[in-house]
């Protein structure tokens, strides 16, 4: 009944959990499958992790150069490569579960880019979710030519490897609807709907820069819901809500307006693994109750180009204060 398909890939039901803490543990992968989740996608390879961790190992082992030759036997890939303990991990966990394992990475460099989701491929990775999370702060940068960059990098890899090729965006850029549509003229496979950044906090007694770990709830997906119901056939690709999605509510409002699937992280650190299980129930519950058999019998029902509304999905809300004068002071 709740059989989809997300990237290509034949999912049991449309919920993913998302790149977290909990995706970076071979056996909490596996409690998460037992819990119901459809696949799963890594915490992030990071390039910049790897290289800050290969360059810790090659310093400690730099105070042993005088004893090269032992250190050489006592270690003989002293060139350590932290990515490689990423890599075997996925594949450890491709081996302990039945669910597709979706590889996320965060690159910086495009040799980097290339070279991580070609091996991420080789350790078994079913799908590659590239994790475009960055900001760009260099002002004489045309951001025309940054998005171009990051399109040509996503259709490299695309010719790299096999494997189905997501990317995750975050919600600033000046136009996603002409973002989106240059990714799936690249050919990529599905676009993620939105990172969220960790937001700067300050702490005004101390006077210090705070970094908050902060989890996200229903009020939170909005934006998701808008861009997926605004781009629901209007690109081929798939489309997946992440951010604030919480409830079995939040899913099937999502997958109304056209969504693919639903990533889940902070819903999971809440309230546990099984509310997997409760979103679900909640989604076969309507479903009974609207006696839908699948979920493409609903799909993109309350999409932007399956409605008959010309400002639905945009302004709504704001044309309906503008005429009924609603929220004066
Ligand atoms: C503890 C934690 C770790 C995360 N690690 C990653 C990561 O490695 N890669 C990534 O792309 N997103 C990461 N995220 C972001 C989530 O995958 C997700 O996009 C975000 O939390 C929004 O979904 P939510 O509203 O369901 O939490 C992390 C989030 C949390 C809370």
């Amino acid at each position: 009944m709740l059989k989809t398909k997300y990237l290509g890939l034949d999912l049991r039901s449309p919920i993913v959990v998302g790149a977290s803490e909990m995706t970076a543990n071979v056996e909490k992968i596996k409690r998460l499958e037992d819990h119901g989740a459809a696949a799963i996608v890594t915490k992030s390879l990071f390039e910049e992790e790897i290289l800050l961790k290969n360059n810790k190992w090659r310093e400690e082992l730099a105070q042993y150069d005088y004893i090269d030759a032992e250190m050489g036997q006592l270690f003989p890939n002293a060139d350590i490569d932290a990515a490689k303990e990423h890599l075997y991990w996925i594949n450890k966990t491709k081996e302990a579960v039945s669910i597709p394992v979706i590889a996320s990475l965060n690159c910086v460099n495009r040799e980097a880019w290339l070279e991580y989701a070609k091996e991420l491929e080789e350790a078994g990775a079913d799908a590659i979710e590239a994790n475009m999370y960055s900001y760009s702060f260099g002002v004489t940068k045309n951001p025309a030519e940054i998005e171009d960059k990051r399109v040509n990098i996503l259709k490299e890899i695309k010719k790299t490897v096999n494997i189905p090729v997501s990317v995750k965006i975050s919600p600033h850029y000046t136009s996603i609807f002409t973002f989106v549509n240059l990714l799936d003229q690249a050919g990529i496979d599905g676009v993620i709907l939105f990172h969220r950044l960790f937001n700067p906090d300050i702490d005004i007694e101390k006077e210090v820069e705070l970094a908050r770990f902060q989890l996200t709830d229903s009020s939170r997906n909005g934006s998701s819901l808008r861009w997926i119901g605004l781009l629901s056939g209007k690109v081929g690709m798939d489309l997946v809500a992440n951010t604030g999605v919480e409830t079995g509510q939040d899913l099937i409002k999502m997958l109304l307006a056209g969504a693919t699937g639903v990533q889940v992280v902070s819903t999971i650190y809440r309230n546990g693994m099984e509310q997997i299980g409760v979103m679900e129930k909640e989604l076969t519950d309507w479903m009974e109750r609207k006696e839908y058999a699948s979920l493409e019998d609903f799909r993109g029902k309350l999409s932007k180009v399956n409605i008959n509304n010309p400002w639905a999905y945009e302004r709504t809300q704001y044309i309906k204060m503008l005429l009924k004068g609603e929220y004066e002071v």
